[in-house]
Parts: C-alpha cells; sequence; structure tokens
C-alpha cells in the first residue's frame, strides 16, 4: 500500500499518520533545525527554531501533523531571517562564550547558528547574572547557558521519574529551578546516568572531570554540519 505523502521544499516526503512534519522529515533523513524538540518526548513547541510555512501561514514543525498533500516551506529569504533572529537572540539573553565553553563542537545551539549562517553576535548582549550551580560532586550546572528547551525537565519527569528539574518565572525572568528543599542540585536525587543529565543540548547540566574528554576539533558538529549529523548521535 502507498504510504501517505506531504511536499517538504518540493520533495515527496512519505510519512506515517501519526507523525509531526518534524518527526516524518527527522526520520527521512532531512535536517529541520530544531532545539526543543527530542526523539521520544512530546513536543514542547517553544524554540520556533523549526518554524516552516504550511501553505502561507507560518507553523512548528515539531507540532504540525504531518498529512497527506501538505505543501512546506523550509527556506525562504523571511523565513531564514526569523530563524537567524531566534538564534540571535537566545545568544544575547544568555551569556554563551563558545570558544571557552567546553561543550564546544556538541553544543546543538552553536551547530544551528553555523547552519544559520550566524559567525558573530547581532543584538546588544544582555549579561544576565546567573549564579553556578557547582554543588554536586559529579555534576554541574552552568545556568548562564540554559535556553529553556524544557528537556531536562520532560526527561526528569517522563524518562527518569524524578522532577529534578523545572522552568520557573516568566518572559525574560523564566527559568531553570532545581527541585529540592535548598534549590541546589545535591540536594537532589539526580545520578549522572539519568537521562535529564544527559539531554542538555548545550553546556548547562555538565559531567565534572569530562569536559574536554574529547579534544575540541574532533567532535560531533566539528566533523559534521548539523544537518548532516546523525540525530542520534546529538547529545
Ligand atoms: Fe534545556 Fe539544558 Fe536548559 Fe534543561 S538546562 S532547559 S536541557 S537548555
Ligand atoms: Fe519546534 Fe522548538 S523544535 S518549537
Amino acid at each position: 500500500m502507498n504510504r501517505p505523502h506531504f511536499l517538504l521544499g518540493g520533495d515527496e516526503l512519505p510519512f506515517t499518520p501519526g507523525e509531526t512534519v518534524l518527526e516524518a522529515a527527522t526520520r527521512a533523513g532531512r535536517y529541520i533545525p530544531h532545539l526543543c524538540w527530542h526523539e521520544g518526548f512530546a513536543p514542547h513547541g517553544s524554540c520556533r527554531v523549526c518554524t516552516v510555512k504550511v501553505g502561507t501561514r507560518t507553523m512548528a514543525a515539531c507540532t504540525t501533523a504531518a498529512s497527506e498533500g501538505l505543501e512546506v516551506t523550509l527556506h525562504d529569504e523571511a523565513l531564514d531571517a526569523q530563524r537567524r533572529s531566534l538564534l540571535q537572540m537566545l545568544f544575547v539573553e544568555g551569556n554563551h562564550f563558545c570558544p571557552s565553553c567546553e561543550q564546544s563542537g556538541r553544543c546543538k545551539l552553536q551547530a544551528t547558528a553555523y547552519a544559520a549562517g550566524i559567525e558573530g553576535p547581532h543584538f546588544e548582549e544582555f549579561y544576565p547574572d546567573r549564579p553556578i550551580d557547582a554543588s554536586h560532586a559529579d555534576l554541574l550546572l552552568e545556568f548562564n547557558r540554559c535556553i529553556l528547551c524544557g528537556l531536562c525537565v520532560r526527561a526528569s519527569e517522563q524518562y527518569d521519574g524524578k522532577a529534578v528539574f523545572a522552568l520557573g518565572g516568566h518572559g525574560i525572568a523564566s527559568h531553570l529551578v532545581v527541585n529540592s528543599a535548598s534549590g541546589r542540585l545535591v540536594d537532589s536525587d539526580i545520578h549522572p546516568d539519568d537521562l535529564a543529565a544527559n539531554i542538555c543540548p548545550v553546556g548547562v547540566i555538565l559531567k565534572k572531570r569530562r569536559g574536554f574528554d574529547v579534544p575540541i576539533g574532533q567532535r560531533l558538529y566539528d566533523r559534521l554540519p548539523i544537518s548532516s549529523a546523525p540525530e542520534d548521535e546529538a547529545p
């Protein structure tokens, strides 16, 4: 039986009913930029980096159900400009210093920005004051790099069964919270092998003493642009 299709950038893409546009594209090896989506989790729809045009409407590819005959545009001048602006805002809203970051070369924000053609800052930096939590013996929380994708929250709740993290506050005051009496990681029941400790797409939740286990220059996105890097090797 023929599988249903939709059009992505003019190419026919088969899908399984129930899949989203982003899921079907990823399974077919087609890259749609994304930060808050991760295979196996319900979409969050918050980063908007996956925005595409469906017909004439702009929609998040991670929350749009694939359906027969959809015509999805991934790149045009307006979409590419919007994607660049979203990424540039994420960079200035936190403190991201790629050359000195332990996650350089395996950070989805950095790799997605390179794929979008961003090579330097654009908006004025906010330089927020976000203290690091180094209380845990094996894990470091570098809040300065949090893009509020919610993946650690969902992983901890839905996979680890622990609810170690939550997102608190609103708007510019939104921030990642550790659900422990003291608010510090050492007083939570997180374990370094938990999915929540291993899913951060940027450099917030870090394993201590492992920052440079793979030399910079040899990491996933040093070797391959994110558009052709295997999704299952990504953080
Ligand atoms: Fe996302 Fe990482 Fe921030 Fe958690 S710590 S919300 S995984 S960026
Ligand atoms: Fe779709 Fe973030 S990946 S909104």
